[in-house]
């Protein structure tokens, strides 16, 4: 055989193959795919939130699809199933993922949170390259904060069965045995970290009045008053910090801050009420 030939026989067969296996099997195996159980389609207002998230192009920078690969599901939440998408025309899986992946977003957050983030993103993480969306009306802004809330919910309350799992353990709660000293290092870094994460809700002065705070029920703690309603031994803030305050636009920073830089918090927003 002449390699022209051979070359373009074998060129073929790889078409053939490949339109086979992502053209063909896919479209066979959804003929009678039925939605997962607990799914249920979009209502009004969140149908109005997914066409804004498509307008505005989201979908950029988020992916919608959380792989079996990896630890992703520690990080994002239970693996993404193929019928969890049959509502979606079109799909939003995205091809990238510049900012985290969102198709569990869903009771992640407070709807104040999605609100103050989405005109603002900075002022919650100071590093963010998302977009400030102020040209979004808060009728908008409301019916995106829906989408998001309404992503990946519906499998169980897998979020609060894991943060039990990791809930503080009787000997972990309380007052440190081996407590850390306070030293101009670890209060340096808590400055440092306080002012890329936390400045935004809590405000420069501790004081609670942050630039989005407005937009948070409850309003973000003030530090200034010596008040702890999580408790205030370094302990019991430094596991504030670390868990967040389920139901309050708090999050836990966890998985997100180093055991040292939590510390150095712990000293920075205590040395508010010092003043
Ligand atoms: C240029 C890329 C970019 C675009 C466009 C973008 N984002 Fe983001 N987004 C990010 C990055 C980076 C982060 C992580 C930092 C942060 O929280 O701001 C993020 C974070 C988020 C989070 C927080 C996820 C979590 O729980 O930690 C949500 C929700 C979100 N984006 C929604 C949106 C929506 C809705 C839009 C469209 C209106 C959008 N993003 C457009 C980059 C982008
Ligand atoms: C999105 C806004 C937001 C961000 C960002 C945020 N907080 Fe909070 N924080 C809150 C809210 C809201 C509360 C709960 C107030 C309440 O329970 O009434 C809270 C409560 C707390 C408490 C408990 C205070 C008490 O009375 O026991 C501590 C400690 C705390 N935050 C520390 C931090 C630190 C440190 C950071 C940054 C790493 C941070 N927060 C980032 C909103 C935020």
């Amino acid at each position: 055989m002449r390699l022209n030939n051979l070359i373009f026989i074998a060129g073929l067969g790889f078409f053939m193959i490949s339109f086979f296996i992502v053209g063909i099997l896919p479209w066979i195996q959804g003929a009678d795919l039925k939605p997962a159980p607990y799914l249920t389609d979009y209502n009004e207002i969140e149908s109005l939130g997914r066409k804004i998230y498509i307008r505005e192009v989201c979908w950029h920078c988020h992916t919608q699809f959380v792989r079996p690969v990896g630890g992703e599901s520690e990080r994002y939440g239970p693996v993404s199933s193929i019928n969890e998408y049959v509502y979606d025309k079109p799909q939003l899986f995205g091809t990238r993922r510049i900012g985290p992946d969102l198709a569990r977003e869903g009771g992640k957050r407070t709807d104040g949170w999605h609100t103050a983030h989405l005109k603002n993103p900075q002022a919650l993480v100071s590093a963010s390259v998302m977009p400030k969306y102020t040209w979004l009306t808060d009728e908008e802004v409301k019916a995106l904060t829906a989408y998001l809330q309404k992503l990946g919910t519906g499998i169980g309350d897998w979020r609060a069965a894991r943060a039990a799992e990791a809930a503080p353990k009787e000997e972990e709660k309380g007052v440190d045995k081996a407590p850390v000293a306070v030293s101009a290092e670890l209060l340096a870094k808590g400055k440092q970290v306080y002012q890329q994460l936390c400045v935004g809700c809590h405000g420069p002065n501790g004081d609670g009045k942050g630039p989005v705070a407005a937009a948070l029920t409850p309003k973000p703690a003030d530090f200034t008053d010596d008040e702890w309603k999580q408790g205030g031994t370094d302990r019991e803030v430094f596991n504030t910090i670390t868990r967040g305050v389920p139901g309050t636009a708090m999050p836990p920073f966890g998985a997100q801050l180093s055991e040292g830089d939590r510390r150095g918090l712990v000293f920075y927003v205590k040395s508010f009420s010092e003043k």
